[in-house]
C-alpha cells in the first residue's frame, strides 16, 4: 500500500511541470490570417475584458475601426487606450451596450448608424455564466436575455448595414456547454424550473440555433456567419460562481489565455474563402461538432420566431 502511495507521489508534481506543455496541446487552433482591416468597421460586445478584449485588440492591429460594446463606459475607456497604446491605432472607440435592455440595445444601434456608414464584423461576444436567478430589464431570464436574445436584437438592427457593406461577418461566441443544453419553450424565462449551470447552456445552445437560422436567413446576402467555441479560457466569466472561481484557479495552468481563447473568433472574422461554411460552428480554429438539439432545423426556427415575438420584431 505504502509503495503504492509513494509511486503516485510525484504525480501532481510531474503535472504542474508538465502543465505548460499541456496546455500549448489544449490551446492548439492558431488564427493564422494575414488579412488587414484598413477602412472596415467592427463591433466587439463586451470588450473590455477577457475575450472580447483580445478579439478587439487584434482587430485593432490589423487597422480596423473597433467599437468597444461595453456596459461598463469607465472600465471600457481604460481598455481602448490600452489598445490604442499597444497597436498604434486611435480609432478605437467605447460606446455604452447594455445587452440586459433592450432601450440600451437600440440606443447603441442609432448612434452607431448615425456614426457610421458601414459595419463588416459583428463579433456577439459578450456573456454571462451562472448567475443567481435574475431578470433583465425586459423580464427575460439572466443568461437567455443577455447572451441570446440581447445578440438577437442586436444583429437584427444592424443587418441592414451588415448587408449594405457585404461581404461582412457576424460571429457569435458559443461554448461546448451547449451540449447540456435544451430549449424548453415551455419555461424560456426559467420561472417553473431553475438551474443556473443550466440555463447557462441553454443560452449558449441558442446561441448555436440562432447562427444556424441566420445563416438560412442571408443566403446569397454577402453576410455570413459563424459560431464559435473559445476553449476553456482563464477570464472573469466564472465570476457568479465561487465554485467555478475555485476550479478555474485550480486549473488555471491548463486553461487558455484569452488571446489563445480569441483566436478561434479571429480566425471565423478573419479568414478568407469562409463563405461556404455560413452557419457551421467551430473550435480551435476548424469545423468543430455540435449535438443534435444544435442541428435541430425545427428548434432553431421556431427560437428564432418565438424570439421576434419577445422582442416585438415583426416576423416575416
Ligand atoms: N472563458 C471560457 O472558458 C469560455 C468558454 C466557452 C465560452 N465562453 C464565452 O466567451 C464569451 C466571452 O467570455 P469571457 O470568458 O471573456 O468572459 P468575461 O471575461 O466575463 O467577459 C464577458 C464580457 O461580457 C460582458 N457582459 C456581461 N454582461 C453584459 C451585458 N449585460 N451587456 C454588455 N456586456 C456584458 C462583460 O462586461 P463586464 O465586465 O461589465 O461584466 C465582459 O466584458 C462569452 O460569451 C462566454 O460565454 C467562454
Amino acid at each position: 500500500m505504502v509503495g503504492f502511495l509513494l509511486l503516485f507521489l510525484p504525480f501532481p508534481f510531474l503535472l504542474y511541470i508538465a502543465a505548460p506543455q499541456i496546455r500549448k496541446m489544449l490551446s492548439s487552433g492558431v488564427c493564422t490570417s494575414t488579412v488587414q482591416l484598413p477602412g472596415k468597421v467592427a463591433v466587439v460586445t463586451g470588450a473590455n475584458t477577457g475575450i472580447g478584449k483580445e478579439t478587439a485588440t487584434e482587430l485593432a492591429q490589423r487597422g480596423a475601426r473597433v467599437y468597444l460594446a461595453c456596459r461598463d463606459v469607465q472600465k471600457a475607456e481604460l481598455v481602448a487606450r490600452e489598445i490604442q497604446t499597444k497597436t498604434g491605432n486611435q480609432q478605437v472607440f467605447v460606446r455604452k451596450l447594455d445587452l440586459a435592455d433592450t432601450k440600451s440595445i437600440r440606443a447603441f444601434v442609432q448612434d452607431f448608424s448615425v456614426e457610421e456608414k458601414q459595419l463588416h464584423i459583428l463579433i456577439n461576444n459578450a456573456g454571462v455564466m451562472m448567475c443567481p436567478y435574475s431578470k433583465t430589464a425586459d423580464g427575460f431570464e439572466m443568461h437567455m436575455g443577455v447572451n441570446h436574445l440581447g445578440h438577437f436584437l442586436l444583429t437584427h438592427l444592424l443587418l441592414e448595414k451588415l448587408k449594405e457593406s457585404a461581404p461582412s461577418r457576424v460571429v457569435n461566441v458559443s461554448s461546448l456547454a451547449h451540449y447540456l443544453g435544451r430549449i424548453h419553450f415551455h419555461n424560456l424565462q426559467g420561472e417553473r424550473y431553475y438551474n443556473a449551470g443550466l440555463a447557462y447552456c441553454h443560452s449558449k445552445l441558442a446561441n448555436i440555433l440562432f447562427t444556424q437560422e441566420l445563416a438560412r436567413r442571408l443566403k446569397g446576402s454577402g453576410v455570413t456567419t459563424y459560431s464559435v467555441h473559445p476553449g476553456t479560457v482563464k477570464s472573469e466569466l466564472t465570476r457568479h460562481s465561487s465554485f467555478m472561481t475555485w476550479m478555474w484557479w485550480l486549473f488555471s495552468s491548463f486553461l487558455k489565455t484569452p488571446q489563445q481563447g480569441a483566436q478561434t473568433s479571429l480566425y471565423c472574422a478573419l479568414t478568407e474563402g469562409l463563405e461556404n461554411l455560413s452557419g457551421k460552428h467551430f473550435s480551435d480554429c476548424q469545423l468543430a461538432w455540435v449535438s443534435a438539439q444544435a442541428r435541430n432545423e425545427v428548434i432553431a426556427r421556431r427560437l428564432w420566431d418565438v424570439s421576434c415575438d419577445l422582442l416585438g420584431i415583426p416576423l416575416d
